[in-house]
């Protein structure tokens, strides 16, 4: 099969990438063109940036419209931006036999040299360029031939050249319209712009709702993590009722608790160096107990979430922590309790006093981590100890009122 790959952010997906992937499929004979978006955009409006999931779903409602053009998922959840060929060589193993073109700009050819590993790139795949067919096509020619010329005597390589009709639209520009009310129907693909409206992307605020948040998570999660992710949920709704907590609040937490479970430990570790999220010694001993509080980052950046105590919840489930909010009990207690978990010593006492005396319930849950942990000769969070601490004392000291 003969695919092409046009990379980028995609934030939006506008006209000119779907006519940009449909050019270079006609022109190079290809069967396929996979828009490929990338996990993490470089751009610097972070604020105002789609999610990686919501770039997807762009890319993929819009190329419905255009033959032969597709959308990849292959870069979508990498979590640090990765060199182009290290992407290409990946993909290129993935689809052994196949004829892969990978599509730039002339902007990169020129810079095609000073990339990493170009000669490992131009190796994996074909190369196809595209050039503006604008009044000086003559002239961008002659240098894109002449580059080509260039590379191929130091790294070899196979470059086709394509012309495109040439366009000054950018995804910044259009953010920026949207940002401040122009209307940007015409730079974009309809459906694309349906979504982007109903969603309120790129405006001040972007909001998500229950349904989007619940297919992301199931594609990212371990099918395992995900039913436990919905028993959490659920299970926290349930508290929720009974002790009078915002039952919205629950959900989402709940919902995003462990949003961070499909990062490796490595994984989590790099992430939380790279965005200065600090590593505490139990952390660096034990780096899983990182999902939570990266979990609550990627819920704030990824997901849009703004409530700081659904992000504490989120931040604090694996540990506790003395002074927990009704909230952050809810889900800690419905992290340990809820209806998938069964390997836990009395699991039907913990659930039933859970939703008679939720504090109780924290003190159970801790003395049994704590035993459980104690026995194994496994390392101990110093915060597990200290939030058994904590709630202990009240409970003692109520029963002895
Ligand atoms: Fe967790
Ligand atoms: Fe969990």
């Amino acid at each position: 099969m003969k695919i092409g790959i046009l990379g980028g952010t995609f934030d939006p997906p506008h006209r000119v990438h779907f006519n940009m992937a449909a050019t270079a499929r006609q022109t190079l004979g290809l069967d396929v063109v996979y828009l490929m978006p990338c996990g993490t955009p470089p751009h610097k409006d972070g604020s105002h940036a789609a999610s990686r999931f919501y770039r997807y779903e762009m890319c993929r409602l819009g190329a419905m419209g255009y033959l032969g053009v597709e959308v990849s998922d292959f870069e979508i959840y990498q979590l640090t931006p990765n060199y182009s060929y290290s992407t290409l060589e990946r993909f290129a193993a993935e689809h052994p036999g196949d004829d892969i073109t990978f599509l730039m700009g002339q902007d990169s050819l020129n810079m095609l040299l000073k990339w990493v590993h170009p000669e490992r790139l131009v190796k994996a795949v074909k190369i196809g360029v595209f050039v503006r067919g604008d009044e000086s096509y003559d002239k961008l020619m002659r240098e894109a031939n002449e580059q080509i010329e260039r590379i191929t005597s130091s790294i070899g390589g196979h470059f086709s050249l394509i012309r495109i009709t040439p366009s000054d639209l950018s995804a910044t520009q259009i953010r920026e319209s949207i940002r401040s009310g122009r209307d940007v129907s015409g730079d974009l693909v309809p459906v694309v712009c349906d979504f982007i409206k109903s969603r309120g992307l790129y405006a001040d605020k972007m909001e998500m709702d229950y349904t989007d948040i619940e297919k992301i998570i199931k594609k990212k999660l371990k099918k395992s993590r995900y039913r436990h992710t919905i028993g959490v949920c659920y299970t926290a709704c349930a508290l929720a009722m009974r002790y009078d907590v915002d039952v919205d609040d629950a959900r989402l937490a709940g919902l995003l608790h462990d949003c961070a479970k499909s990062m490796d430990d490595n994984e989590l570790t790099r992430f939380c160096k790279k965005h200065d999220l600090g590593i505490t010694k139990a952390e660096e001993k034990s780096p899983h107990l990182l999902h939570s509080k990266v979990g609550a980052y990627l819920a704030k950046k990824e997901f849009g979430v703004d409530d700081d105590e659904i992000l504490h919840a989120i931040a604090v489930h694996t540990t506790g922590c003395p002074e927990m909010s009704l909230l952050d009990m809810v889900i800690f207690v419905a992290d340990y309790i809820e209806p998938n978990r069964y390997e836990a010593p009395r699991l039907t006492e913990i659930r039933q006093m859970a939703f008679r005396d939720i504090i109780s319930a924290i003190v159970m849950i801790l003395d049994d981590t704590i035993f459980y942990v104690r026995e194994r000769g496994m390392y101990m969070d110093p915060l597990t100890e200290e939030t058994y601490v904590y709630y202990k004392k009240i409970v003692d000291e109520r029963e002895e009122v």
